[in-house]
């Protein structure tokens, strides 16, 4: 029987770049995404976020559709380049409206707005002059948080700095499948510490402009690593410090981890790290925010036979698993969701144990967790997509096992609220619980939608 508390926060969540389009409009700056869609072969289809969800002329309709659900909370991001341009300077009033009447719009739906600053939307212009690795990118974040505290920060909810560095920091500058697409692995982990600093002073910055009771978070991609056996402890422990420690050090613990920086020494030497950077870091957070989609299973590799590299990089192109060359990661069992990503709702519960284990005061929230289906339309218009709602039905249940056991969970968001753009994969993965019709825009509840909206006004999973 599966139990949440009574505060629990039932939400749904989106990115800017993914939903909103009007890539181009008000004064919206061009950010690292457009650039990266405008290039060809970069993203499946050529597919870009020109138009994406039209979320951004939709708005209304889109609110409404929140309400629809009965979510408490929605989650998304704000796009820099739409509020700053160039990322640094004055706000560009008509951008920040848009989310003035976002925030407004959910309150008066009852729904409390949970902000991501930063959704991989790097303005072009700070790439530019050297992106994350260069240490003027987390000043920047810093200043932009502060403006955004000051024009939003009486009715945003919770506060959530970055989503998931590890991919904005290996993807964009290690493995290059994401943008700015450079595949220099001094610079992605220059980029891994000017982020962490760039959190730290974008809490700073809320803090003192934002409303008291408004809660200050994160959004981490901790991968949940398992080995193949007991001799794979090692591969099991390098891969941990590279995606999940290097965040969680500095953050929570105000320290980069010595095997992270012994790990990596043949790549940097870490000087871009400053004297009492690491301290401001570590900011008091009220709670921490936890992407999962799936477990990662590695093995220890010898060097000899060919290397299974079944975390999604292709054999032989740049590697987001820096300083890993003795880890292998393997292909686990299915079923399969239309990523290629492995099933496995334990993980989940792992993960989350071991967060409270390790931060036993630091509460958690699930800020995403969906799948991607093909979703087919019957005849009779609706999308039957039984295996999402299996899925989501299967994490939930996860997530109450890690609350029986103690963990300290205080909500959920389903990624996503509708399908949109799934970054270098384009539009062919559909995550959402409401369908968008490509041609029209049209939105349709999804069975998944209907099946989530009873699981939010019961407060519990069907049995
Ligand atoms: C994590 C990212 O935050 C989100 O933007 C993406 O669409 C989902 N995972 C699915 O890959």
């Amino acid at each position: 029987m599966s139990v949440f508390p009574d505060n629990f926060v039932w939400g749904t969540a989106t990115a800017a770049y993914q939903v909103e389009g009007a890539w181009n409009e008000d004064g919206r700056g061009p950010s690292i995404w457009d650039t990266f869609s405008h290039t060809p072969g970069l993203v499946a289809g050529g597919d870009t976020g020109d138009v994406a969800c039209d979320h951004y002329h939709r708005l209304e309709e889109d609110l409404d559709l929140l309400a629809a659900l009965r979510v408490g909370a929605y989650r998304f991001s704000i796009s820099w380049p739409r509020v700053q341009p160039g990322g640094t300077g004055p706000v560009n009033a008509a951008g920040l409206d848009f989310y003035q009447r976002l925030v407004d719009g959910l309150l008066s739906r009852g729904i409390a707005p949970v902000a991501t600053l930063y959704h991989w939307d790097l303005p072009q212009e700070l790439e530019d002059a050297g992106g994350w690795p260069h240490r003027d990118t987390a000043e920047r974040f810093g200043e932009y948080a502060r403006l955004m505290g000051e024009a939003l920060g009486d009715r945003v909810h919770t506060w959530i700095t970055l989503n998931e560095p590890w991919c904005s920091a290996y993807l964009g500058y290690a493995s290059g499948v994401h943008a700015p697409a450079r595949t220099e692995p001094a610079a992605a982990l220059a980029a891994v510490h000017h982020l962490n600093l760039g959190h730290g002073l974008a809490v700073q910055a809320l803090r003192s402009t934002a409303a008291k009771d408004a809660q200050m978070s994160v959004t981490l991609n901790l991968h949940h690593v398992r080995g193949v056996s007991e001799a794979d402890a090692d591969a099991v422990r390098r891969a941990d410090a590279l995606a999940n420690r290097a965040f969680l050090g500095p953050m929570l613990e105000g320290a980069y981890p010595a095997d992270l920086l012994a790990d990596t020494a043949g790549v940097t030497d870490w000087s871009f790290v400053r004297d009492g950077d690491e301290a401001t870091a570590c900011q008091p957070l009220d709670v921490l925010g936890v992407n999962y989609y799936n477990p990662t299973l590695v093995r220890h590799w010898d060097g000899s036979g060919p290397k299974e590299t079944a975390d999604g990089h292709q054999d032989g192109a740049a590697s987001p698993w820096i300083a890993c060359e003795s880890v292998e990661f393997v292909r686990q069992p299915g079923p399969y969701t239309e990523m290629g990503w492995n099933i496995d709702e334990t993980g989940l519960t792992d993960l989350l144990l071991r967060l409270h284990r390790d931060y036993p005061d630091l509460p958690t929230m699930i800020t995403e967790n969906g799948a991607a289906f093909p979703d087919p339309v019957s005849p009779d218009g609706r999308v039957r997509d039984q295996d999402r709602v299996d899925y989501l039905h299967r994490h939930l249940t996860a997530v109450s096992e890690a609350i029986a056991q103690g963990a300290d969970v205080r909500g959920y968001f389903v990624w996503s609220l509708m399908d949109n753009f799934e970054w270098a994969h384009g539009y062919a993965k559909r995550f959402g619980i409401v369908r968008v019709d490509r041609e029209t825009m049209e939105r349709t509840w999804k069975d998944s939608a209907h099946w989530y909206r009873d699981v939010v006004t019961s407060g519990k999973l069907p049995v």
